[in-house]
């Protein structure tokens, strides 16, 4: 007996069960790595592998013989998605998941308000804590290259330092519930149009100008504990197991210790997912979205294929032992945290949070009276109307739903006509006006031409006996529109809308027109529409926003984080061959290189409809002469540069200064000018404040291919101070020595 006892003790204690204090891994007060390492060491091969891959549609292992739990992982970016089945994309239905459904990520970049990222990321945060999630998969950073990609509004426009300003605050609010942000999709998913493989080259200076900058902060200053890998290639490799983009450039250069989950269904290769920087495969052999495949979880290709080839010395157990050490990092950091709060969902505080973003997201393009001694339509007085007529799909329909993975189970949704019943009572009537197909992003049938007739020739009718028509239209999370796995299919707005407002015009010239959308649009009326209101997808709250701002509690301070250009043609993007957007169904090349957005318009001379930066207000902010502190700047100094802004109106507001920054003689192109700083300050009536803005030589390098380095040559910077990338209020020019 006494020996059976010494035996188990010595078996116990290597094995750690009856050790006397609590195992390493366990122990909360130590430090992480020494955690990771303690962990590594007392798993099999078997173990470390399984980490690597899917056991269900959105979790992953972990290591049951020592207690360490799964992964957990939701989308997605505005909300946490409804549960879905355990091995296939259907709702599972539970009745406790509905949730608050936050704006669109669009919206938030339209706040130029970093602290609206940080309330959207600790609310969406306690929402995924709340729901038991490890990981949230957003925030989307990739950059808004072409308006008819499907998914850019998941995303936060096209310049990348405004998306990395907003990104941040987001990723960092987010992990303090212990929840991992998953930021998304690394890198150069700019379209969904043959998004698994489209092969997408472009030069170092786009790569690393444009595409790569919001992933950088959002590891760097955000401290992002996930990145998730795209679908599409790189330069001939796919970006899930990508040499350059993973192994060089996120985990060498920018030193990210978190784990590289794949989208879903984005890995394609064992030898490449085991030695290129790929650490979680999920969703293999679906197409991410509806698709199921008949593999097991066993067959994935970091699951026995990779088991094989590491028991073979196929590839180096190096490997596997820093994607466990990634992923043991990952799960301490949220399954096995036990710092974290506990969450909470469908508070007062997020809705409060929810309505606070959309309120300084939305967009006032345009409130121009009719005749020069009129009124601006906006805002709309109550007592001003008999009559209000809501006419379009858009005031009623949910759109908190469809667009693919970013899809919601809203608990509650305030749609534009209930916020503008609320505001405006029994005065205001509705027509729908158009029809758009049903709901989802399954393609519907078309509507019939005689339905779309009767529907405008009632709100036409209507119209005629209303003070102000308000079309609540746009785009919708629809296939083929703001909707994730195809683009759009043409640059105007769907369901005979063109003709609806042509329509009311005739018959009523008091319009205001509210765009529900993720992106721009043609606009062949904008010179007859008085005014125009980019209104973006705005979740549970958004009739309530929409009545806030049209209804004047809010003043509008959004700004477009994305250039309307006049036609399509004219966006960079479209403006070479098939080549360039698309691509030819294999590759693609970024042809426009560097001058993504109002980089190109302004280069190429050719004035954007409504451009990057552009927000109205209530009412109007006069700028001062910026000042700059010094006429040179040292290669190791920098210089600061104020500008007094006043409301010079009767109502508060908030006006967001831009600071661009042109450089005027170097030995490459660069764009005219590149946004570089900005401050949204809020001004009471008659309030002045003077703006401080501190330039670094950070601000103008540009990335030098030979050099492979950020680098700014001496000689003469422009500083342009903007309310907008166009209008621009006063330049000041410097010299770097
Ligand atoms: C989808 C999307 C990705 C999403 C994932 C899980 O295909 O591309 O954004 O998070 O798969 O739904």
């Amino acid at each position: 007996m006494k020996k059976l006892f010494l035996v188990t003790l010595l078996l116990g204690s290597s094995m750690g069960i009856l050790s006397a204090q609590t195992p390493v891994y366990l122990d909360d007060a130590q430090p992480i790595e020494k955690r990771v390492e303690d962990a590594l060491n007392r798993m099999t091969l078997e173990e470390k592998v399984a980490l690597c891959h899917a056991q269900s549609k959105f979790s992953s292992a972990g290591v049951p013989r020592l207690g360490i739990p799964e992964l957990w992982m939701s989308d997605g970016p505005h909300g946490v998605r409804a549960e879905i089945n355990w091995n296939d994309w259907g709702y599972a239905n539970w009745t406790n998941d509905s949730i608050t459904a936050f704006p669109a990520l669009t919206c938030l970049a339209a706040t130029w308000n970093p602290e609206m990222a940080a309330k959207y990321g600790k609310a969406i945060g306690e929402e995924a804590r709340y729901r038991k999630k490890d990981v949230l998969l957003g925030p989307g950073v990739n950059i808004y290259r072409t308006p008819l990609n499907g998914r850019n509004f998941e995303y936060m426009g096209e310049d990348p330092y405004l998306s990395s300003v907003m990104c941040v605050p987001y990723i960092q609010e987010l992990q303090k519930n212990g929840v991992a942000a998953c930021v998304k999709h690394y890198a150069l998913n700019n379209q969904e149009q043959w998004r698994d493989h489209i092969d997408v080259n472009l030069s170092d200076r786009a790569l690393y100008e444009i595409y790569l900058p919001a992933f950088k902060a959002a590891v760097q200053q955000g401290g992002a504990w996930s990145i998730m890998g795209a679908y599409n290639k790189i330069r001939g490799q796919h970006a899930c197991h990508n040499e350059l983009t993973l192994n060089k450039i996120l985990k060498e250069d920018w030193k990210f210790d978190g784990c590289v989950i794949t989208d879903w269904g984005g890995a394609h290769d064992t030898y490449e997912a085991a030695v290129n920087g790929m650490d979680i495969e999920m969703g293999s052999y679906t197409n991410g979205l509806t698709s199921e495949s008949q593999f097991t979880y066993d067959d994935y290709y970091l699951a026995r294929p990779y088991l094989q080839m590491l028991k073979e010395g196929k590839v180096p157990m190096s490997t596997i032992d820093d994607k466990a050490s990634r992923i043991l990092r990952l799960i301490f950091r949220t399954a096995m945290n036990r710092q974290k709060p506990y969450g909470s969902l469908c508070t007062v505080e997020h809705y409060a949070t929810a309505r606070e973003i959309g309120d300084e997201g939305i967009v006032l393009l345009k409130n121009r009276p009719l005749s020069r001694k009129g009124e601006p339509l906006l805002p709309i007085a109550a007592d001003r109307y008999r009559q209000i007529l809501v006419v379009g799909d858009n005031a009623v329909r949910v759109l908190t739903q469809g667009g693919g993975s970013s899809e919601l189970k809203a608990k509650e949704t305030v749609t534009p006509l209930d916020g503008l019943r609320a505001l405006y009572g029994n005065k205001v009537r509705y027509a729908r006006g158009y029809a758009a197909d049903a709901p989802m992003y399954g393609q519907a049938g078309k509507i019939p031409q005689q339905v779309a007739d009767s529907l405008r020739d009632e709100a036409v009718e209507m119209a005629k006996q209303a003070g102000l028509v308000i079309l609540v239209g746009g785009l919708n999370k629809n296939y083929l529109q703001d909707c994730e796995g195809g683009d759009r299919v043409d640059y105007g707005l769907p369901y005979g809308q063109d003709e609806l407002i042509e329509a009311l015009l005739e018959v009523n010239p008091n319009l205001v027109l509210v765009l529900l959308s993720g992106n721009a649009v043609e606009m062949p009326w904008v010179e007859r529409v008085p005014a125009i209101v980019q209104g973006w997808y705005l979740g549970s709250m958004g009739g309530q926003s929409l009545a806030d701002v049209l209804g004047g509690t809010v003043n509008p301070s959004g700004k477009l984080p994305f250039s309307f250009p006049v036609r399509l043609t004219d966006c960079g993007a479209h403006a070479f061959d098939a080549l360039s957007y698309p691509g030819d169904g294999v590759r693609q090349e970024y042809k426009e290189d560097i001058l993504v957005g109002y980089r190109w318009y302004d280069t190429r001379k050719i004035p954007a409809l409504f451009p990057f930066g552009h927000g109205l207000s209530y009412t109007t902010f006069a700028y001062g002469k910026p000042v700059a502190s010094a006429r040179t700047m040292a290669a190791d100094g920098s210089l600061t540069i104020t500008v007094p802004v006043k409301n010079e109106g009767n109502m508060a507001g908030k006006e967001v200064v831009q600071l661009y920054i042109g450089d005027e003689e170097c030995s490459v192109l660069r764009p005219l000018k590149e946004l570089k700083h900005f401050a949204k300050v809020a001004l009471a009536p008659g309030e002045e404040q003077t703006v401080t803005f501190t330039v670094t030589p950070d601000d103008l390098k540009f990335y030098d291919e030979a050099a492979k380095a950020w680098v700014a040559e001496p000689g003469k910077f422009k500083v342009y101070i903007g309310a907008s990338s166009t209008d621009i209020r006063g330049t000041v020019r410097f010299e770097l020595k």
